[in-house]
This record gives C-alpha cells, sequence and structure tokens, in this order.
C-alpha cells in the first residue's frame, strides 16, 4: 500500500485518564500521542477525566508539544467521575465531543473507566480504545504467567512495575530502623480488594504478609499470632505487609471487619481504605507483648518517576494502540499475552481485550499460602520477571557477647 498522504489527517483524538493516578499515566499519553500524531491526528488531552467532557468541557491541545513521560502522575489531571451518573452527563459529553470536534477517545483507566468507555461505544456508538491503568494490578488482562508446566492467569498493568518497585524498596529501607528497635512493624500497601502490591513486599523483605483474598476470620487471626510470635523469637524483628483491603476479625463486634479512612464513597461506590495495619500492630503489641508499630506506604508507591519497566510496557502496549486505530477495531483495550521481562515486551507479544469484558481480578489461589501467611514461590516468578530477584539485606553480624567473667 503506498500511503501518500498521513491516513488520519483531519482527524482529531483525545486521550483521557480517570481514577487513582499512577507513575505511568504520563508515558502513557506520551506514547500514544506520539503514536497518534504518526498516523496524522490531532491530539487533544481531557482533563480530569469524564469530568473535562462535562459542563463548558476542559481540553488542551497536545499535538506536537513537548511531553515528559517520565514524571509520575498525569499532566491532565484524574478524577474519578462516572459519565453515566446521572444519565444527563451522557449527553453532555456527546455535546462536547461534537463542539471539540473529536473522532476517537482513548481512555486511561481500570475497570470504572474503561467499563464506563465500552457502555458509550455500545451505547452511543463513541469511538474508544482502552488503555490499562493501576498501581492495584487488579484488572484483567488475561496476561498468561509460565511457570514450570502451568499456566496462570495473571494480570500486567501499566503503573503497578513502578509501584511495586517503590513498595519492596520502602520495607527494604524500613528493615533496618526495624532491626535496631527489635520490633515487628506493619505496613500497610495500597490495593483495595487486591493483594498484587502487597506481595512486593516481599522482594524487600517482608517475611509475612496478609491479603483481602484471604479472610482473618477468628481462627485464621489466631494461627497467625502463632506465626507471627514463632518468627519474632528467630530474629527478634519483621516486616509484615498487609493490605489496605484486608479482612479482619474484630474480637468486641464478633464479626470480620474493614478498617477505612473515611465513610465518603466516590462516584463508582468505593470507599476509601486506611488503618488496618494499626488495629493489627496494636493486637500484636497487646496480645503477644511485642513491640510493634504501623506504617501506612499510602500514596507514596503512587507516586515519583516512572520506573524502565513501565516505560517500556506503556511504549509496548500505545504500539498496540496503533494496530487498533489503524484497523478501526473500537472498543478494545491493549494487553500483554504473557508476563516477560523488560527486553521481551514488543508488540508481537500483545493482544486486545473486549472492554466490556475487562472486571477485577484477584490474586490467583496459587500464588498465596494461606496457611502460613506468605506469598508462594510461585508469586516470586511472576514478579521477578519485572523487578528481579527480591534484595533483602539485613546488617549481618551477630557480635560475641562479652562474659566479664572471663576477663
Ligand atoms: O485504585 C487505586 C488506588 O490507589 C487504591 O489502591 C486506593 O485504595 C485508592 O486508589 C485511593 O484512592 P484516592 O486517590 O481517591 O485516595
Amino acid at each position: 500500500m503506498l500511503l501518500k498522504e498521513k491516513i488520519f489527517k483531519g482527524k482529531t483524538l483525545a486521550i483521557l485518564s480517570g481514577g487513582g493516578d499512577t507513575p505511568a499515566i504520563n508515558s502513557s499519553i506520551e506514547n500514544i500521542r506520539n503514536r497518534a500524531l504518526i498516523l496524522g491526528f490531532k491530539v487533544y488531552g481531557i482533563r480530569q477525566g469524564w469530568k473535562g467532557l462535562l459542563g463548558e468541557g476542559d481540553v488542551v491541545d497536545l499535538t506536537n508539544q513537548p511531553y515528559n513521560g517520565r514524571y509520575g502522575g498525569t499532566a491532565l489531571f484524574s478524577s474519578r467521575t462516572n459519565p453515566l451518573n446521572p444519565q444527563d452527563r451522557v449527553n453532555q459529553i456527546i455535546t462536547n465531543l461534537k463542539r471539540y470536534k473529536i473522532d476517537i477517545l482513548i481512555t486511561i483507566g481500570g475497570d470504572d473507566t474503561n467499563g464506563a468507555a465500552k457502555k458509550l461505544y455500545e451505547r452511543e456508538g463513541i469511538p474508544v480504545i482502552g488503555f490499562p491503568k493501576t498501581i492495584d494490578n487488579d484488572l484483567k488482562t488475561n496476561t498468561i504467567h509460565k511457570y514450570k508446566s502451568k499456566e496462570i492467569e495473571a494480570v500486567l498493568c501499566p503503573g503497578f512495575p513502578t509501584a511495586a518497585l517503590r513498595v519492596s524498596e520502602m520495607l527494604r529501607h524500613l528493615r533496618s530502623t526495624n532491626e535496631s528497635h527489635r520490633r515487628v512493624m506493619v505496613v500497610e500497601v495500597m490495593g483495595r480488594d487486591a493483594g498484587w502490591l502487597t506481595g512486593s513486599g516481599v522482594f524487600g523483605g517482608a517475611e509475612l504478609a496478609l491479603v483481602p483474598e484471604c479472610e482473618m476470620t477468628k481462627e485464621n487471626k489466631e494461627r497467625f499470632f502463632e506465626v507471627v510470635k514463632e518468627r519474632y523469637n528467630e530474629k527478634k524483628n519483621l516486616l509484615i505487609a498487609v493490605s489496605e483491603g484486608v479482612r479482619w476479625w474484630d474480637d468486641d463486634a464478633q464479626q470480620l471487619s474493614m478498617v477505612y479512612a473515611s465513610s465518603e464513597t466516590d462516584e463508582y461506590g468505593h470507599k476509601r481504605f486506611g488503618g488496618v495495619s494499626g488495629v493489627i500492630a496494636s493486637e500484636i503489641s497487646n496480645k503477644l507483648n511485642i513491640p510493634a508499630r504501623s506504617q501506612i506506604s499510602g500514596y507514596y508507591p503512587r507516586s515519583g518517576f516512572c520506573s524502565e519497566y513501565d516505560r517500556q510496557l506503556t511504549s509496548t502496549l500505545a504500539d498496540k494502540v496503533l494496530d487498533l486505530l489503524i484497523r478501526e477495531d473500537y472498543g478494545q483495550m491493549p494487553v500483554m499475552q504473557q508476563i516477560m521481562p523488560t527486553e521481551q515486551l514488543e508488540e508481537y507479544n500483545t493482544t486486545s481485550i473486549d472492554m466490556g469484558k475487562i472486571g477485577n481480578q484477584p490474586l490467583p489461589e496459587i500464588y498465596y499460602d494461606k496457611q502460613n501467611f506468605v506469598f508462594t514461590d510461585i508469586y516470586i516468578d511472576f514478579l521477578s520477571n519485572i523487578l528481579g530477584e527480591p534484595y533483602c539485606p539485613t546488617f549481618g553480624y551477630d557480635f560475641k557477647k562479652v562474659d566479664p567473667a572471663m576477663l
């Protein structure tokens, strides 16, 4: 085929990012924008997710502009605005797409943003292509993890690799203060209802972990305390990574409970978690008489520059967006077919999935040992594709005690 001019000359493509930010969104925007320019599109950015298509609209021109994709977060800003509720928002969105002459929409988001985009495509015929994003890594991507003879359905979402790196570094650094005070340190990690990100604590030395996929019933909690006692006594310090969304047995209420930072809900109905690590640490102190502290990693995993892995991943998935655009294949989201190290993240290893079928995906059972509260070697193998081998240095010396009687 001889192309005399760019095939989408005269067309406009707009990008938006919705939901919690990640360190890889600017990288995604830059890479998608660059591919779209090659095809001849004018490229717009819609600010604050779907909110930027309501009212008067909030749209900026990204065509032929410098864009720093290494810088974390999203220069287009984000919001948790639900475009489908209330219903009159759909009309505002359609009106603004016409006013700004936007032909194609790329939605960078998780299940909420991309699920809504798919509905707009189906109901209103708005051409959309989704792009995965979440530090929680709980968005179905059909990515296969090959382990020995097994094929495990895993997930690989831009944003998770950088966040996992941050969590592992944070745990690695916390070790020294924890060793100094001979404490148990309970480190809380974001991830909402899934434990994917908590597992990255193991790569910085977490000896134990609690995840939402394992309910901490009365029995499980008792067993957990036994394990904590045993492991603490081995070396007098212990790092425990805990998911913010873990279900923890409340002795007073005699039921499982979740700890929230606030009672507010966002437009998709999510409440904000926060504080379970404090509850667990204080129970360890009080019930086991072991010095314990809690630390919420909070927004730190979401912050800072995009990692090399995420740079390559977003670039590869943007190559797939280019392919989808050329084939005018809408309602799709690009994904990696298989989990692999950075150098193997190439377009021929991508595919796309129907945005209507993405949904949330918890940690596979095979990745977590509920009996011993540890991540399995199979999870370690999964994450080592992204982070390399776990690196957990300790001071490492055990000095000989001086006995005055021997002097
Ligand atoms: O879904 C991404 C996420 O970072 C979750 O891990 C976390 O529970 C939530 O967003 C926090 O949301 P917000 O930025 O609204 O506090």
